[in-house]
């Protein structure tokens, strides 16, 4: 049965080729812009040159601030803060992945806000009270639906942690514009780690339950459309359908929509996060790396799903116990991975055996799942997924 909600997703999303030429009008609002960008990606490309044109153009105020590093830390957010604060800018403008866009929304809750972000947003949780700066978005790199909801990821090298804290709607991007051509210069490691990322978000929401509900066939329909263009993307990355699909469905897996009225896992997120807290790799393949180990460690608790998830989303015939089903349907799944060719294992992004006491006290537990994990639980996980 479909829980009570309340659903509001305030961005306004400018999608296609061409959409750039919407910023203008977004800018209207604005005088001076703090432009956020990443390494550096953004000025080879000339998504930087096109930005920095249409700022110019409208007689706007910019203020750079580049270098977000790919996982954001504490020490860029304070740097970001105190641009902010000494320009007194009035929009934050993220343009490129995930990480960028993350960085200007914890940037923003933080301008204003007298406590050290990090103890009142990623250990309290506490929700902002302070004024909290616009965040525009201009997307550059698919896979965390970042551009689309309030969740924003930072990272605490000195206290071994990473964590992500999901603000209200007022901390969305007020508008993000999609264009996914300027995808096409990512290089192939990040583009399948950030399908991964996106197909993981919608099993994060759909690996929950027992009751039918409409999110779990919108989730289907989702992951089969990555599979298929994911294929496309992986023969001609510049082939238009394949990518503007990907992009589209990213976005979706996780603007919220699919989670309304239903629990949710989000495991694998805990554990990857944990692992990149310990050796900053890239968030896609921190996920496909532990992927497997736990799901078929939680695949008895929720077997019914995993043999639909066998059957509707990779083709399994119902044939076999429902067990064999279920398992033909990771089997599916890891055959995808292999063919992506994300992370197998976390021996490959620098796991070693040392660190999974650590790794594990860093996992946060949910309980939304097929089961809330114990430590022993963690633990062995994270050892099969070395
Ligand atoms: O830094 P530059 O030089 O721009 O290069 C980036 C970076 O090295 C490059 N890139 C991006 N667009 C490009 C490009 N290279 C060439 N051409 C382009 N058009 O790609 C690299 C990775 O970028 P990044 O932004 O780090 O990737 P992603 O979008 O995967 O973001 C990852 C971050 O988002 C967090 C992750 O934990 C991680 O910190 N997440 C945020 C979520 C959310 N807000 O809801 C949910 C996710 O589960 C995730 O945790
Ligand atoms: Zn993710």
């Amino acid at each position: 049965m479909l829980g009570n909600f309340t659903y509001h997703n305030p961005t306004k999303l400018y999608f296609g080729e061409g959409a750039l030429q919407n910023l203008a009008e977004e800018l209207k609002n604005y005088q001076t812009v703090q432009l956020i960008y990443g390494g550096g990606s953004v000025k080879k490309n000339g998504i930087y040159d096109s930005v920095m044109k249409i700022l110019k153009d409208s007689g706007k105020t910019v203020v750079e601030d580049g270098g977000v590093m790919p996982n954001p830390t504490t020490d860029k957010l304070n740097e970001g803060v105190e641009i902010a604060r000494k320009h007194n800018v009035d929009l934050l403008l993220a343009v490129g992945g995930g990480s960028v866009c993350d960085y200007a929304k914890a940037v923003s809750v933080s301008v204003f806000c007298e406590e050290d972000p990090w103890e009142k947003y990623y250990i309290r949780f506490e929700e902002p009270t302070c004024k909290i700066v616009p965040v525009g978005c201009v997307l550059t790199m698919v896979g965390t639906g970042s551009e689309m909801n309030a969740g924003a990821v930072i990272t605490n090298h000195a206290q071994k942690l990473k964590i992500g804290h999901v603000f209200g709607s007022k901390v969305m991007p007020k508008f993000t514009v999609l264009d996914p051509t300027f995808t096409y210069t990512v290089p192939k490691r990040q583009m399948v780690a950030g399908i991964y990322d996106a197909f993981n978000h919608i099993c994060e929401q759909y690996f929950s339950g027992t009751d039918d509900n409409v999110s779990d066939y919108l989730s289907e329909a989702l992951m089969k459309s990555l599979i298929v263009n994911s294929r496309a993307a992986l023969k001609d990355p510049q082939n238009y359908q394949a990518r503007s699909n990907i992009m589209w469905a990213a976005t979706w897996a996780l603007n919220t929509l699919i989670a309304q009225g239903k629990d949710t896992d989000w495991e694998v997120h805990m554990l990857g996060q944990a692992v990149g807290a310990y050796t900053d790799a890239t968030h896609g393949m921190t996920l496909s790396a532990v992927s497997l180990p736990y799901y078929k460690h939680i695949l008895p608790y929720g077997l019914q799903k995993f043999k639909r998830f066998a059957i509707e989303v990779w083709g399994v015939t119902p044939a076999g116990t429902d067990e064999e089903i279920a398992l033909k349907g990771l089997k599916a799944l890891e055959d995808w991975m292999g063919e992506l060719g994300v992370a197998k294992n976390l021996t490959e992004l620098g796991v070693t055996e040392d660190m999974i006491e650590g790794i594990a006290d860093a996992t946060l537990v949910m309980d939304g799942g097929y089961k809330v994990l114990s430590r022993p639980e963690i633990v062995s996980i994270l050892k099969e997924s070395l």
